[in-house]
């Protein structure tokens, strides 16, 4: 199909060739020609596609596609589109304080604005740093205008002293070894920057490489575009088909709406557990969701998630990082298999045009060292817990990362397999974690669960990554790496802290976890998926009266709006309301 037997009238030409109103039609065309445009390009009816740019100076892992950017350009010409690159708000994961995730709300704002503002008739979502994906995807939703996923891809593995090392990874990795002494700050800061070695994003499974797989199992990306590593050529050549496609799709009509559906999203939700993914996919794709109009549940985490085994050994839950996965077939070959399993609906349709069964064809991987087969995975059962109780309605627990030593010091005491009591220990915030974690007085051993409150999206605001909390120096230097840890805030994609996280509602809005105290017991029953404290509710009645832990005050105006607006991270820690916007390309905004 050629942009020429377009018979639709495209929304751009309501700017642009509208005459009816030649006055604001001369004003909308007159300042393109700033650079070169000229009116007949844009008077044409040719599709106007424009390239959401989420690389620049302050985001790193996604500069390189202010390069990749011409690419998808000579794509989108070549197909007879017209491109419009414009920024998107900049969300640098590891940077931005008090967290990215104040932010991902506020990207999703802005560029809901652009796609319903401008004269675009479909958009190049460009990915890769955490939040980069779900904010454009969120924002396509709302619009549903034509819209495909650009991902950066990873950067190259790093290597340090013959060892892999893996963004993240190496940080928790060290913070441990320095702790108990065994390496020097020199040693740390050196690996650390060593798993760095290129353009690109995390090359864990992460975050970032998590929603960019996840936005390809959705079917919002061309096959394979998730893992091909940012550095190399296939990147580029990406790049050009993508932008050649998101002409087509303005032609064919398809927008988000026909592709994200529940089916999809249950598939994507599948494909976590497969690939070891991060446990902020839960946020991110209740949120994608609820801005599709798409039912998701909390619950359907562990009814369709649980059960899938871990087939991605990749880091943190397995061994290898980006290079290697994409070589072995990446996110295609991992859906392959689940394909063949059964565990996977293959009519969804994708940005390709074709369902999912069809873009899968031949996909198999051919590397059994990286991905597994479904028969003889990495680990059973590898996708979220999820738990409820009296210290919150909602939590989750990555399962994939829990290891063997964890199952078998804490899950498999004789007649009680799955059961475990443990003394809390409770902080307000990480400086108070920071503060008190070495104090003697505290007494943690390995019967302690380490908690933390007033992480989540009201209390940090915007729901921290720092549930993931290490235990006492001295018992890292006895050989105990990990402690249970539970919070109402999140934890890093790439980290393998066996925690319960994302705990809805929050201490911060009055949950449970607002009136444990440091001593109090608390029992986990991983089988039936609950977590109590063990205080009567007396006593919980006579804590309330003390009232909610206190939080910091807004810092910045839009803290103070994020507040008033946000919901919990069960809930995707969205815009309250905004979901009721749908659809939004089908009418124009008034000029
Ligand atoms: Fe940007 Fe990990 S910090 S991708
Ligand atoms: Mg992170």
């Amino acid at each position: 199909m050629s942009a020429e037997n377009v018979s639709r009238r495209l929304r751009s030409q309501d700017w642009f060739d509208n005459p009816d109103h030649l006055d604001m039609t001369a004003l909308y065309l007159e300042r393109f020609m700033n650079y070169g445009t000229t009116p007949e390009e844009l008077r044409a009816g040719k599709p106007i596609i424009g390239i959401a740019q989420s690389g620049s100076d302050i985001n790193p892992c996604n500069r390189h596609h202010l390069d990749l950017a011409k690419r998808i350009r000579d794509g989108i010409r070549d197909a007879g589109g017209i491109p419009i690159e414009f920024p998107s708000h900049p969300l640098f994961e590891n940077c931005k304080r008090p967290t990215a995730a104040l932010d991902r709300n506020l990207a999703y704002l802005g560029l809901v604005e652009i796609l319903y503002g401008y004269p675009l008739d479909g958009v190049v979502l460009t990915t890769g740093c955490d939040k980069t994906t779900p904010s454009a995807l969120m924002a396509a939703s709302t619009v549903d205008i034509p819209a495909i996923v650009f991902s950066g891809g990873p950067m190259l593995d790093g290597w340090h002293d013959g060892e892999l090392v893996g963004s993240g990874t190496v940080i928790w990795r060290s913070r441990r070894k320095y702790a108990a002494g065994e390496i020097t700050r020199e040693e740390f800061l050196d690996a650390a920057l060593s798993s760095a070695p290129s353009i690109g994003h995390c090359n864990t499974m992460g975050t970032a490489s998590t929603m960019n797989a996840l936005a390809e199992a959705l079917g919002m990306s061309l096959t394979g575009c998730a893992a091909i590593p940012a550095a190399y050529r296939e990147r580029g050549q990406m790049a050009y088909r993508t932008g050649q496609r998101a002409v087509e799709l303005v032609l064919q009509d398809i927008r988000p709406s026909h592709i994200l559906t529940r089916e999809a999203f249950l598939n994507a939700i599948r494909v976590n557990s497969a690939i070891g993914g991060s446990t902020n996919a839960q946020p991110h794709l209740m949120a994608m969701a609820k801005h599709a109009g798409v039912e998701l549940t909390p619950e359907d985490w562990q009814v369709h998630g649980f059960d899938i085994p871990l087939l991605a050994n990749v880091q943190p839950a397995g061994a290898w990082l980006g290079e290697r996965f994409h070589r072995a077939g990446g996110v295609p070959a991992i859906m392959w298999e689940l394909l063949q399993a059964g565990k996977l609906d293959g009519h969804c349709a994708t940005v390709t045009g074709k369902s999912i069964a069809d873009n899968l064809e031949n996909r198999q991987s051919t590397d059994r060292e990286v991905i597994k087969t479904f028969d003889e995975p990495l680990r059973e059962r590898a996708g979220f817990l999820v738990l409820k109780g009296n210290l919150f309605d909602f939590a989750i627990m990555k399962m994939s990362v829990v290891s063997e030593g964890f199952r078998s010091r804490y899950l498999s005491e004789p007649g009680r397999e799955g059961v475990f009591e443990g003394r809390a220990i409770v902080f307000d915030g990480s400086e108070d974690y920071h503060a008190r974690i070495n104090d003697p007085a505290l007494d943690i051993d390995e019967r302690s669960i380490l908690v933390i409150r007033g992480a989540g999206p009201l209390g940090w605001p915007g729901s921290a990554e720092v549930v993931n909390m290490q235990p006492p120096d001295y018992l890292l230097k006895r050989g105990i790496t990990s402690l249970p840890t539970i919070g109402d805030g999140r934890q890093s994609g790439t980290a393998d802290s066996p925690s319960i996280l994302n705990a809805s509602p929050e201490s911060a809005a009055g949950g449970g976890l607002a009136w444990i105290r440091t001593g109090d017991t608390v029992r986990i029953d991983f089988n039936q998926g609950l977590c109590n404290m063990l205080v009567d509710e007396a006593e919980i009645s006579r804590r309330k009266a003390e009232g909610i832990p206190p939080v910091p005050a807004n810092g910045t105006p839009w803290q103070m709006i994020y507040r008033e607006t946000v919901t919990q991270l069960a809930d995707g820690a969205t815009i309250r309301g905004a979901d009721q916007f749908q659809k939004l390309s089908k009418t124009l905004p008034r000029h």
